[in-house]
């Protein structure tokens, strides 16, 4: 049984996109699988970019109650809030000094950030050793992440070594594993659904708000009784990434045949929602009604992952001759 561990990020509400794309099938390989899997909530990482604590402390609440609502099993896995194992800081600093300056200096995503934040903090620079203490301090030996991450995995793996290379065996090197997004939601502009954009749909309001949200899907400005192309529309994109085969022909049929329009389809859509989530919403909001629920499963969590971390932390205190 390999230990297969990922973060996850907590700098807002899951939207959508998330829920389709990342965290609905990272469930059901971590429930279903035969691997043991380490899931965590990022929130030290957030620390470089969000610096109001109750903006932290719902996203944070947000996210769990989104993953307990989605019915990821805690008794098999291991779900965690990462500051909640003190252990990682340590951990960091000891990296640390094992990272080469220039390695960090030539991360893409911190060339990125720095050229789109204003706040370019020296947290956003280590922010990849943070990352390697998160994997490194739970003897991780696969972890699945984005593209966009697989950069971050090799630094992780560099730093490993070099640790293993002046220590001998010390910290297990992981193997990344790239998941290609099998699913590309469309946000309610038609570009890719983001936090960043700002175009995202919340299942998580309430009825009202999501058919506003829902409402709000940009369309052109075809009448109710001419004909449309279902395939260039930012509805019908949206409500086949959900919908079954016979729903998505007969929509495609209402389309084609005019006398359908743009709100008809939207309403469907909000329906599709509400009936596809109702279990979802209402577990989530019941648990963001009743935050000592959501409190409970992180320390459940917690007490599992210290015990891994304080292992090895202690084994490289040794090493290290502390
Ligand atoms: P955002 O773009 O909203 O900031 P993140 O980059 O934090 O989202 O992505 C978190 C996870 O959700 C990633 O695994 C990503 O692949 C997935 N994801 C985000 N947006 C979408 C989308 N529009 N379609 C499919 N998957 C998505
Ligand atoms: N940096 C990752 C992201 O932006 C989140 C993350 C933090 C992570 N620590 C991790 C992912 C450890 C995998 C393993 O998505």
């Amino acid at each position: 049984m390999a230990r297969v561990l990922t973060g996850i990020q907590s700098t807002g509400i899951p939207h959508l996109g998330n829920i389709l794309g990342a965290i609905k099938p990272a469930i059901n390989l971590a429930n279903e699988g035969a691997n043991e899997a380490f899931l965590f909530i990022a929130d030290f990482h957030s620390l470089t970019t969000i610096k109001d604590a109750e903006e932290r402390k719902n996203n944070v609440r947000a996210v769990a109650a989104a993953w307990l609502a989605f019915g990821l099993d805690t008794d098999k896995n291991t779900f965690y809030r990462q500051s909640d194992i003190i252990e990682v800081a340590e951990l960091t600093w000891y990296l640390n000094c094992f990272t080469p300056f220039p390695m960090l200096a030539n991360a893409h995503s911190f060339k990125d950030k720095s050229d789109r934040l204003s706040d370019v903090n020296a947290g956003l620079f280590t922010y990849p050793v943070l990352m390697a203490s998160d994997i490194l301090l739970y003897d991780a030996e696969i972890v699945p992440v984005g593209k966009d991450q697989l950069q971050h995995l090799e630094m992780t793996r560099d730093i490993a070594r070099s640790v293993n290379h002046t220590y001998g065996e010390t910290l297990v090197v992981p193997e990344s594993k790239v998941q290609e997004s099998t699913m590309y939601i469309p946000g309610i502009d038609g570009q890719k659904m983001s936090k960043s954009y700002g175009n995202f749909i919340d299942i998580f309001l309430s009825d009202k708000k999501l058919r506003k949200n829902v409402m709000k899907i940009v369309t052109d400005s075809k009448g109710l009784e001419e004909p449309k192309d279902p395939d260039t529309c930012n509805i019908f994109n949206i409500y086949k990434t959900m919908a079954n085969s016979d729903q998505i022909r007969s929509m495609r049929e209402k389309y084609q045949a005019g006398g359908y329009g743009y709100g008809h389809a939207k309403q469907e859509l909000y329906e599709l929602i509400v009936d596809q989530f109702g279990e979802e919403r209402e577990a989530y909001n019941s648990l963001m009604d009743n935050p000592s629920k959501i409190e409970e499963e992180l320390e459940k969590g917690a007490e599992k992952a210290k015990f891994v971390a304080k292992g090895v932390v202690e084994r490289v205190r040794e090493m290290l001759g502390y």
